[in-house]
């Protein structure tokens, strides 16, 4: 019989049922299925750096005044390396300084067929407090705790299967991503909006576009503090300063610039049980959100190298995967109070990452640092 990953019900099988069939499927070895079972306890890469329990860990963080340790869940431990030693640079100048602008997330109503779409739009403006009001009381845990739908935008949309009508239902979904609150809203507030247009509706949905929800942080470290080597702090802030320019005005620097960025961030939002993915989908449409470019902004001012990032910041304190054990554990090690703190804490761990990457590769390159891990690993595997 031919061997199939369709198989029916897979999911209800038991651990050992599963392990079988993959055994099969994947002609898995005796020693294939020892690691399987205790790949958690093995000398792996993934303990390097400040390896405790599922988490790597970040040291040095000062964000608005408060100490961070912060757990990342990576393959990767230069990006925990990079990201404390700028940590380390930054607090000594006062630490990560970082607000919100905005903390709103948007879901798209897709309304189609709509005949006079001016009219349509004007009339659901007229019924704007109606609409939230119906949004707000398919969700009344949000709009009791201070959140809610808070706002209405319609846009026209010409696509190549004719003019959409998009209802922008703005949400201040609090300390969750939003998703599921979103989207509850969006189904619950449908029927109105389709009467009040004449149209059909298709899509229901958050958009991952989050410019509603921009988190904004700064930092800044001495110049002559970011020496690297037998490079002096001028000549890797030079470095610095090049790498950024072409990041700039270049999409194939600035996707691996901003690449630099994701990688603490990512690392922090999957040890925290976020939805990593919507947050490089927002953080990269913001990046394009003109023309691709950089999300970083640096420049020297003082005797100071300063940086800034600006991104959609979707992020959950409560909620889906933020109840699991080990990602309460990580936001227990954090210590934050809510969503925005977190949200504050990531993007200054981008910023450290980004600074981090270009001051390596402003100077002597990012090879050594590489190669020292990977020694380390090599002995670490024997
Ligand atoms: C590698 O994971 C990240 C870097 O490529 C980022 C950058 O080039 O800025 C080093």
């Amino acid at each position: 019989m031919a061997l199939t990953s369709a198989v029916k019900g897979f999911v209800k099988l038991s651990l050992e049922e599963k392990i079988k069939i993959l055994t099969e499927f994947s002609d898995l070895n005796e020693e294939d299925l020892n690691l399987l079972k205790k790949y958690r306890e093995l000398p792996d890469f993934l303990e390097l750096e400040n390896n405790i329990g599922p988490f790597k860990i970040a040291t040095n963080f000062l964000v608005n005044g408060k100490d961070y340790f912060v757990p990342m869940e990576l393959e990767e431990p230069s990006v925990v390396a990079a990201a404390s030693r700028i940590a380390k640079l930054v607090r000594v100048e006062g630490g990560f300084k970082g607000e919100y602008i905005d903390s709103k997330m948007i879901g798209q109503l897709q309304l189609l067929d709509v005949k006079n779409t001016k009219e349509a739009k004007e009339n659901l403006l007229k019924e704007k407090e109606e609409i939230l009001k119906i949004a707000n009381e398919s969700n009344k845990i949000i709009f009791e705790l201070g959140g809610g739908a808070r706002d209405l935008e319609v846009r026209e949309v010409e696509t190549e299967r004719g003019k959409n009508l998009i209802l922008h239902l703005i949400v201040d979904t609090l300390d969750a991503m939003g998703a599921n609150v979103v989207n509850t809203m969006l189904e619950a507030i449908t029927p109105i909006a389709t009467e009040i247009t004449g149209g059909r509706y298709c899509l229901r949905i958050i958009s991952n576009f989050a410019d509603k929800r921009i988190v904004s942080v700064t930092g800044k470290i001495k110049i002559e503090n970011i020496a690297i080597g037998k490079y002096s702090g001028e000549e890797v802030v030079n470095g610095i300063l090049d790498a950024y320019a072409l990041a700039k005005t270049d999409i194939y620097r600035a996707s691996t610039h901003n690449k630099g960025c994701m990688n603490g961030m990512d690392a922090v939002t999957l040890a925290t049980g976020n939805d990593w993915r919507a947050i490089e989908a927002g953080v990269h449409s913001y990046a394009a959100r003109n023309k691709y470019t950089s999300i970083t902004e640096l420049k020297v001012e003082g005797g100071y190298l300063e940086g800034k990032i600006e991104i959609p910041m979707a992020i959950a304190s409560i909620g889906g995967a933020t109840n699991s054990k080990k990602a309460r554990l990580a936001l227990k090690i954090l210590r934050v109070k809510n969503a925005k703190e977190l949200g504050i804490v990531v993007a200054s761990v981008g910023l450290a990452n980004n600074l981090g990457a270009l001051s390596a590769l402003g100077s002597e390159g990012i090879q050594k640092g590489h190669m020292r891990i990977h020694k380390e690993f090599v002995k670490l595997g024997k």
